[in-house]
Parts: C-alpha cells; structure tokens; sequence
C-alpha cells in the first residue's frame, strides 16, 4: 500500500492533537484514504522540553528545512502560529511542491491572497479548515457545498475562549482573569491571549469567513473591532436581568452599500438559538439565497476539535497528492467589491 509522510511545524495544544488523532484513528483514516499516513519529523523550538507524549519514530527538530526541504515529506502541517516566521516557512514549503494544511488565522487573514497564489503556481493545496472554529466544518461548506448561493450573511460566535469566559461569568459569577486564566489552561486561547479578548482573533477569522461567503477579499482593517474587555459583572447582570445574554459576535453582511464586517459584543435575547451556545462551543449561521438559513454549530477550540479538522485537511491533501491532483481547490478567482468603511 501507498505510504505517505508528513511533518508538522509546531506540537503544542493542535500539534499534539494532530498526533493521537493519527496514531488512534490510523487504521481508519489508511482505509479512507488508501495510504498510510506518518509523521516523519517535528519543528519545535526547544527540543528539551517534557512533552508527556512519546511520539515513537517521528522525530524533533529546531530546524525548518529538515522538513520542507525533505524530498519524502509531501504535507507539511503548520501548527505553530503567528505570521513570523511562519509565513516564510508556509510559503517555502508550497514553493518546494509540498502540500500545506494550517490552523493559522492570522497568517490567512493577514497573507491569504499571496499564499493562495503561491499554492496555485506551485499546484500545491494550501488547506485551512481549522483556521476558523476550531473543529466545526466551515471553510469547505462555504467553498464548496454552499457554493450555488449568493450568500448575504454570515453571523456567529466564533472565538471558543471569549464565549467560554462569557458563559462562565455569566452562569457562576466568575472573574474576567480568572476565567481567562482557565481558558488558558484548556488551551483554548492564543499564546498572547489579548487577541482573543480584544476580538482581533475574531476579526481575523470573520475576515476569513467573509472573503470566501462574498468571493472578495476582506482585510484586517476592513473589519471593526471591539472585544470583551471592558464588559462588566454589572453588564452581564442587568442583561440577564433583561432576559438577554451578552456574545461576542461576528457579523459580515453583502449589503447594496457593500460589505460590512464587524465583532463585537452583542445582546442577544435568551430564545435566540445563539444564545445557547456555551462554554467553547461556537456557531455561525449563514443565510444564502438558494438554502436559505443554515447553522453550523461545535467545538470551536481544543486540543481533538481543532485536530480533527487538521486531519481531515492533511487526509485531502493525501488523496489530491495520491490522484496527482494537488492544487485544484485553491482559487484566486476573487471578485473586486465594494467593502464599507467600519472605521476599524
Ligand atoms: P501552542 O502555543 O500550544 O503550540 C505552538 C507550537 O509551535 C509549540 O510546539 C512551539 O514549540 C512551536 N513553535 C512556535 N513558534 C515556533 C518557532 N518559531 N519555531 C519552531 N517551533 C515553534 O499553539 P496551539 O497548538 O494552541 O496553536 C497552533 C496554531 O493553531 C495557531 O495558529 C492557533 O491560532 C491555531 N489554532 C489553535 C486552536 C486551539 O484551540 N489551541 C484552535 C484553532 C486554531 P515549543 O513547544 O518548543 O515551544
Ligand atoms: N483562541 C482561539 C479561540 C482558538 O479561542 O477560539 C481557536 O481558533
């Protein structure tokens, strides 16, 4: 049978994710896709570190080129993080022909356009399921199966540590950094968790959303931004007392005006489906004109929930690499809209 090695680029909370997923659910995943699939080699940056897992013959390094240079590793995976220096590990990587899966919303929000076509040139998959609620299929429905519609909204909650701070604060009365010190914990937030609290790690993956919804390209500064920081135990009081509950929401809309795109807190009335959606669980609605309302609802951050959707990446990427068709579902094909200005 067909073998397949793959290395990945980070092992911390999703890199760790990605290897019991893999080594678990091997045999499954070698019967769906035809070919085995192993991790040969590791970047990490400090190699002495007790990482509590033995990860067999896969092997660590602090060096970046022992896996994008390496002629048997076909998928490189990126779990590491942030936009340096990872984005000129990326593009190398898709330069030398490798297939990329990343959980990365920062460097697809901030450097999409020049990855996608990087991907393109190199006919080379470029996969990113993970990058927006953690293990909720979102990208591909949006790209593929919700491809027929003319897609006018795209609502949700969509940053797991600030919902999981929000539902805690709101159920048991808990302080912001102590919550935010749990969420941590769990590993659900950034390493600099500001991003999370402040909406950026939002608006980066509203961004994300909103591009592939409109087919256009929304950037960073086209989307306004407030977070949960100045949200009070008062705000959260008088709103339960309203029978309302405070979310931290992604709104993007296809307007006459043009595109809208925003984050921010939200009061939401307690019979709202939103407002049921607890503790790390995100959900986003999306209003097309054919299918009409849909809702995707799940884990939206976490070691397995965002591992699964990098699996699920690395496996296409295995039968695009193993039907020689790598490549083919990155498109640059974007339309050129009108965005409005949110004042961000
Ligand atoms: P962690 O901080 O837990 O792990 C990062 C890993 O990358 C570590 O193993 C670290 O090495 C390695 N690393 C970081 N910088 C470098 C570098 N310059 N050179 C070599 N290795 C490096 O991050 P997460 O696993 O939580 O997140 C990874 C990515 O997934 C991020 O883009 C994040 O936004 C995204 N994501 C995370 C989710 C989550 O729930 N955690 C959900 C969805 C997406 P070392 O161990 O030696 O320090
Ligand atoms: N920090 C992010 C969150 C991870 O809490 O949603 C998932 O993208």
């Amino acid at each position: 049978a067909e073998h397949l090695q793959i290395g990945l680029l980070g092992f911390g909370t999703v890199g760790r994710g990605v290897y019991r997923i893999l080594t678990g659910n091997g045999e499954s995943v070698k019967q769906k896709i035809g070919a085995g699939v192993t991790i040969k080699k590791i970047l990490v940056r400090n190699m002495d570190k007790d990482r509590g897992i033995d990860v067999g013959p896969a092997k660590f390094t602090t060096r970046v080129e022992d896996i994008i240079d390496d002629p048997e590793i076909s998928i490189v995976v990126e779990v590491m993080g942030g936009t340096e220096p990872t984005l000129d590990y990326v593009s190398r990587a898709l330069q030398n022909g490798k297939s990329v899966v990343t959980a990365n919303k920062d460097m697809i929000a901030a450097h999409g356009k020049q990855l996608f076509e990087l991907s393109e040139a190199n006919n080379a998959d470029l996969l990113f399921e993970a990058s927006v609620a953690g293990g909720i299929p979102i990208i591909r429905p949006l790209k593929q199966c919700l491809a027929a519609n003319r897609i006018s909204q795209v609502i949700g909650i969509i940053n797991g540590t600030t919902n999981y701070m929000l539902t805690k604060m709101t159920e048991e009365g808990s302080d912001f950094d102590d919550v935010l010190r749990e969420a941590q914990a769990k590993g659900y937030a950034e390493a600099d968790p500001t991003a999370d609290i402040e909406g950026y790690d939002a608006a980066r993956k509203l961004a994300i959303l909103a591009s592939i919804a409109f087919n256009s390209r929304i950037g960073l500064d086209d989307v306004y931004v407030e977070g949960i920081t100045r949200i009070t135990a008062a705000d959260i009081a008088y709103a339960k007392e309203l029978n309302y509950t405070i979310k931290l929401l992604g709104i993007a809309k296809e307007t006459a005006d043009g595109i809208e795109a925003r984050v921010h807190p939200t009061l939401i009335p307690h019979h709202h489906p939103l407002a049921a959606v607890n503790d790390v669980y995100n959900a986003i609605f999306v209003t097309g004109d054919a299918v009409g309302d849909t809702m995707f609802y799940g884990q939206g951050a976490g070691e397995l929930p965002t591992a699964s959707a990098v699996t699920a990446d690395i496996m296409d990427a295995a039968r695009d690499l193993l039907r020689s068709v790598p490549g083919i579902i990155s498109c640059t094909c974007y339309e050129e809209k009108p965005v409005k200005d949110m004042g961000a």
